[in-house]
């Protein structure tokens, strides 16, 4: 039994920057991984943890990622939307949902993080400090990361207990990054008041937890063993496909005919239509799409309603009703919704492109 009512605090209010063009037009939040939109895993690890009261930070993005998530009831879960107007820091988010959050102890779940790891676990062991008689006022989740610089990271005592937090540092003093799922007690409300921006400019919740620190609070930590991913850029979203798919369960909805052959963990989805085609997994095709004539290889996720004619791909990930035609070969790309990538026969030699800001295309 629990002896708090525990929320979570999930952070969908990024732009996404690091994700253009596909980021001019869609939310990064709401991209695809294996055919499912980056988002709900984070909510569905809530919900699997025990956690159904979620607010969800909104941004710019607001109207897309509310209509995606719905109430929650989906997930059997209760939403509530709480908007920031500017990106002021991951503390700032803390500040605007006061009303949301009240006295609870809550999760807060950075919505772009996709963890191998359930979390109900650590949500338990919270609770179960919570009880003791040295109660922590906060939990962070560290991982050994090769490239500290890019993270909050941690420096613990001989005894394990965090003694310093720091945002992002030059010389990083260990290589423990801050996971983005950390959990808290009411005294971080304190915390997030009593703090001043960053030299980026926002609030950040690093500094947050080190001013819990100063105060002589106690912070527990524990170490992530599975894989972590923040998948804010092109690499760590593939990497995220790519893990994700490898424990796909394999199933065929679609119809295959008998001139194609499947290999490996392959997902078909009903609807979908694979014709004269070799598709090697790990790999998903969504519903209603069409594979004619061509090579799916392994890490690939083709989305709904998409088309595939004559063109071999490979480790990417399609996004929904996208046209990818006489093209060998597509790798380590990322489609966005409803666009078209095609080789014109007549011109084998000429590139005819209508190329978004920010795009890379890579002719070689
Ligand atoms: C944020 C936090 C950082 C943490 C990271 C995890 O960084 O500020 O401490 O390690 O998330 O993904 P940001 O993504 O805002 O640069």
């Amino acid at each position: 039994a629990r002896f708090v009512d525990m929320k979570a605090l999930i952070l969908a209010g990024g732009a996404g920057t690091r994700l253009r063009p596909i980021t001019h037009t869609s939310a990064k939040q709401l991209v695809p991984v294996a055919n499912k939109p980056i988002l709900f895993y984070g909510i569905e690890a809530m919900v699997s943890a025990g956690i159904t009261e979620i607010g969800v930070i909104v941004g710019d993005t607001r109207a897309e990622v509310m209509s995606a998530l719905g109430d929650g009831s989906q997930w059997g879960a209760k939403i509530t939307f709480i908007p920031q107007d500017e990106p002021l820091g991951l503390a700032h988010c803390v500040l605007i949902a006061s009303d949301f959050l009240g006295n609870d102890d809550f999760v807060m779940y950075l919505g772009d993080n996709l963890l191998e790891q359930d979390l109900g676990a650590f949500v338990h062991a919270f609770e179960s400090a919570r009880l003791s008689s040295e109660p922590p006022t906060a939990q962070i989740l560290l991982k050994k990361v090769p490239d500290p610089h890019r993270f909050g990271i941690a420096e613990l005592d001989a005894a394990g207990n965090v003694i310093r937090l720091v945002e992002k540092p030059a010389n990083p003093p260990t290589d423990l990054a801050l996971v983005g799922v950390y959990l808290f007690d009411r005294t971080i409300n304190d915390a997030v008041r009593a703090i001043a921006p960053s030299p980026r400019g926002e609030l950040e919740i690093t500094d947050a937890i080190q001013w819990l620190v100063d105060q002589g609070k106690i912070v527990r930590q524990e170490l992530l063993t599975g894989w972590w991913i923040d998948t804010g850029k092109l690499t760590p979203l593939l990497e995220a496909n790519r893990l994700l798919l490898e424990v796909i369960e394999p199933r065929v909805d679609g119809d295959v005919d008998e001139a194609s052959s499947l290999d490996g963990r392959v997902v078909i989805e009903a609807g979908a239509v694979v014709r004269n085609s070799t598709l090697r997994g790990p790999l998903v095709i969504g519903k209603d799409a069409r594979i004619i004539d061509s090579f799916i290889g392994p890490f690939t996720a083709i989305g709904n309603g998409c088309e595939v004619v004559n063109s071999e791909v490979e480790h990417s990930v399609i996004m929904e009703r996208s046209r990818i035609i006489d093209i060998t070969r597509l790798e380590d790309s990322l489609i966005g919704r409803e666009a078209e990538v095609i080789r014109s026969q007549k011109r084998p030699r000429a590139l005819r492109l209508m190329v978004g800001d920010h795009c890379q295309i890579d002719t070689e």
